[in-house]
Parts: structure tokens; C-alpha cells; sequence
């Protein structure tokens, strides 16, 4: 017997539930849903398509603003999906606001890195193709490069452009966010070590370094192809050990992402304003405050370091079920990061779950 949401949470409180769902490698691949996922989240609503099992998507990947993910995951996947839902790697670079506000910043990584930054609350903030595109000369190899990236072919006007060479040339940058995957590596790594070695304006001689954050440190994740990719992490090493050749000082900077387990505690508030929102229909300004608790929270993830060693990290309610659709492949459970339960795919982490609740 499935009971619907409403039934389940007033029921069984604080013995109530909620799922986490990693992306790449668990849900899709690249953009091809994968595990039989449509078929795993139809069943986390109702006939007439409400959500009756609160979940959300806990993804270390991003590049574009969470209203615009939900809206691609709902038409990937075939169901209603919230913003609310929508835990991206760069998603806790909201709390940085405050501090930059309105300082010049620069935003890395494929999609729209500037505009998520941008929707976040930063005023002064610029694309790393946009800064790049300010300095002449500054990547001797451009000339050689055919291609144009989506971003600046969607975003870039000669105005724009205009508005942002003033900028560029009167302020120095206080802070680098690398948002998502670098596009080309060469460039940003080049044009980061000139901000980051000059004390944010480029050209000029060595300079304090400005703040640098990176949205998660994965060294690599599982896209289309058959074996992982390299990953942000593997793109911090590479700036890193650069950096820390042509300067006299190790490079300092501060990651994001799973498996810190801040973000597990965050998806936990989360989901509880998701269960709270959902039952009286209101938004609840402060999840915080909320009296409601999980006796489970599961996180279904294909990375062990990432994704198992996370869960476990973040210790009581969190259970983890490792899937075999991703970076992981074995047939065992994995020797170092142990999950509670290793299945093929997500439609049968789900089904566990359903059975295990229902
Ligand atoms: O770039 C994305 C990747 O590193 C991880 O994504 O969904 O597996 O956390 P996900
Ligand atoms: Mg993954």
C-alpha cells in the first residue's frame, strides 16, 4: 500500500524520510537519463502528479541557475521538479554575498557562470570569457582556437563589452569563483594565475591574492563516455601546481561540495522545508526552527569518495546507496568508502526505499 505524502509525513513523524539524489552517473549521463530514473521518480508522486516522498537532487555539477536546472531535469525526467529541490555544487556561494556584493568578481566554468552568480545577489560580476576578452593578448594561443563558447555566443554585446573594459581596467578583482567545469583550460588557468599573482589586475607586478573558491573538488565524474572524465578537482591541480611554480606563496582557496558535510546538513534543512512547505502549503522562512525530523535521510551517489564518503561523514540520519551506473563499477562494495547498500541502479535504490518505508 502506498500512502501519499501528506499521510506519510503526519503519520509517521519523526519517523519520517527523505532521499538525496547525486546526478551525473546516477540519473543521467551527461544529458541521457539513465537506471530506469523516469521510471524511479514517477514514483515518488502522486497520480495526479503531486510529490507525495520529499527528495532532492544533491549534485556537485552546475553551471546554470536552479530554476533553470529544475526546468531541464522535469523535461528530462517527466515530473514537476521545485528550484527548492535543485542543490547544486556552487549553491552555497550564496552565503558569499554579503561580502562581495558589490566588489568585482570573476566567474568560471561552462553554461552561464556570471548570470548564477549574478541571480545570487553579486552585482559585479563577470565571466572569465568576458574578462579575458578585455585584455588583448592576454591568451596567445586564441588565434588558433576555432571555436566560441555557447556563453559568449548567447550573452556577449559590444556594450557589454565596452561597459566591461572600463571596469576591468579601474577595479581589481577581489575574488574568483570557479562555478563549473572549465571550458578551456589554457586560457582560465593562464588568465586565473594573472589575477590571482597580481592582486586582481593582470599585467601589473605581484600583488596579495584574492579570494579563490572552487563549487566542489571532484577529480573526476562519469559523463557519456564510457570511462570518468576529469572533473574540477583534477582542474585545481593543475592551476594549483602552476600557481605554486610561479609564485612564492602556495595558493590558498576554499571548496565547496560534497563530501563536506556542511552541505549533507544543508540538504537536511532543505528537505525539511520541503515536508513543511508541502504540508501546510505555506514557504517556511526558517527551516532551522523546524520541528520536524528524519529517522532516515538516504543519499543515492556512484562516487564513494564523494558521494558514500559524504553520507557517512555526515553520520545520523543519513544511509547511502552506492550505484553501479557511474564512477563505481565493482561488483563488491567498495573497499575504503562502505556504503549501507550497493545496487545497479537507481530505480532499484528506489524501489528499497519504498519497500523499506511504505
Ligand atoms: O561536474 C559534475 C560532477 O563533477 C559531479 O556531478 O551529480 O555526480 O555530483 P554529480
Ligand atoms: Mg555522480
Amino acid at each position: 500500500i502506498i500512502r501519499s505524502f501528506s499521510q506519510l509525513s503526519s503519520q509517521s513523524t519523526p519517523d519520517a524520510f527523505g532521499i538525496a539524489f547525486d546526478i551525473d552517473g546516477v540519473v543521467l549521463r551527461s544529458e541521457a537519463p539513465i537506471g530506469g530514473s523516469p521510471r524511479a521518480f514517477r514514483r515518488l508522486y502522486d497520480d495526479s502528479g503531486n510529490l507525495r516522498i520529499p527528495y532532492v537532487f544533491l549534485t556537485n555539477g552546475g553551471g546554470f541557475s536552479e530554476s533553470k536546472r529544475a526546468l531541464e531535469l522535469s523535461s528530462l525526467l517527466g515530473v514537476k521538479i521545485s528550484p527548492l529541490q535543485v542543490l547544486q555544487g556552487h549553491t552555497p556561494f550564496k552565503q558569499l554575498v554579503n561580502r562581495f556584493e558589490n566588489e568585482l568578481i570573476v566567474a568560471v566554468g561552462k553554461g552561464e557562470p556570471a548570470a548564477v552568480m549574478a541571480e545570487y545577489g553579486f552585482k559585479n560580476v563577470l565571466s572569465i570569457d568576458e574578462y579575458a576578452s578585455c585584455f588583448e593578448n592576454i591568451d596567445p594561443l586564441a588565434p588558433y582556437k576555432k571555436w566560441i563558447t555557447k556563453q559568449v555566443a548567447d550573452q556577449y554585446s559590444t556594450v557589454k563589452a565596452v561597459a566591461a573594459k572600463d571596469l576591468v581596467l579601474s577595479q581589481r578583482v577581489q575574488a574568483a569563483f570557479v562555478v563549473s567545469d572549465s571550458v578551456d583550460w589554457s586560457r582560465d588557468i593562464q588568465v586565473l594565475c594573472d589575477i590571482l599573482r597580481t592582486g586582481g589586475l593582470p599585467g601589473r607586478g605581484i600583488g596579495h591574492q584574492p579570494q579563490l573558491y572552487f563549487a566542489h573538488d571532484d577529480l573526476a565524474y562519469q559523463a557519456a563516455f564510457p570511462s570518468e572524465r576529469f572533473g574540477m578537482g583534477a582542474f585545481r591541480i593543475a592551476l594549483e601546481s602552476i600557481f605554486n611554480r610561479i609564485h612564492p606563496h602556495a595558493l590558498e582557496y576554499t571548496t565547496f561540495g560534497k563530501p563536506n558535510p556542511f552541505v549533507f546538513k544543508n540538504a537536511e534543512l532543505v528537505l525539511k522545508q520541503l515536508v513543511l512547505s508541502l504540508q501546510d502549503k505555506v514557504q517556511v522562512l526558517n527551516p532551522a526552527n523546524a520541528s520536524h525530523n528524519f529517522k532516515t535521510l538516504y543519499m543515492i551517489g556512484d562516487n564513494p569518495a564523494v558521494d558514500i564518503n559524504g553520507a557517512r561523514q555526515a553520520g545520523h540520519p543519513w544511509f547511502s546507496i552506492l550505484t553501479r551506473t557511474g564512477v563505481f563499477k565493482g561488483k563488491e562494495n567498495h573497499a575504503e568508502f562502505r556504503a549501507d547498500l550497493v545496487v545497479d541502479t537507481v530505480e532499484e535504490a528506489v524501489d528499497f526505499i519504498l519497500r523499506r518505508e511504505c
